[in-house]
């Protein structure tokens, strides 16, 4: 599915995300700044921290209780559309989602 990434700078990328990558691995396979994923994935650092839009909020699934709790520890502020990338995993009906990066994530 097609995702595209806007950094806090207000650089856009869109990336065409292969179905099961996780988007914190779509991002960082393919230089997007923003996130940092220091954990490889494992919902462990919060360094994947990212705003999702109105349209990804209505289709993903909840975040589950780990994500929940290690939301709690992003550096950035933490808004009701907060969400790991690493636990978004991309598929068909996130087509043309957009997620904004915050301006830090350590
Ligand atoms: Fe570490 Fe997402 S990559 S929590």
């Amino acid at each position: 599915a097609n995702i595209t990434f806007i950094e806090a700078s207000g650089q856009s990328t869109t990336l065409n995300l292969p179905d099961g990558w996780s988007l914190m691995q779509g991002a960082t396979a393919n230089g997007v700044e923003g996130i940092i994923g220091e954990c490889g994935g494992s919902c462990a650092c919060a360094t994947c921290h990212c705003y999702v839009d109105d349209f990804l909020a209505s289709v993903l699934p909840a975040p589950a209780q780990g994500e929940l709790d290690m939301l709690d520890n992003v550096t950035a502020e933490r808004r009701p559309n907060s969400r790991l990338a690493c636990q978004i995993k991309a598929s068909a009906a996130l087509e043309g989602g957009v997620v904004t990066l915050p301006e830090c994530q350590e």
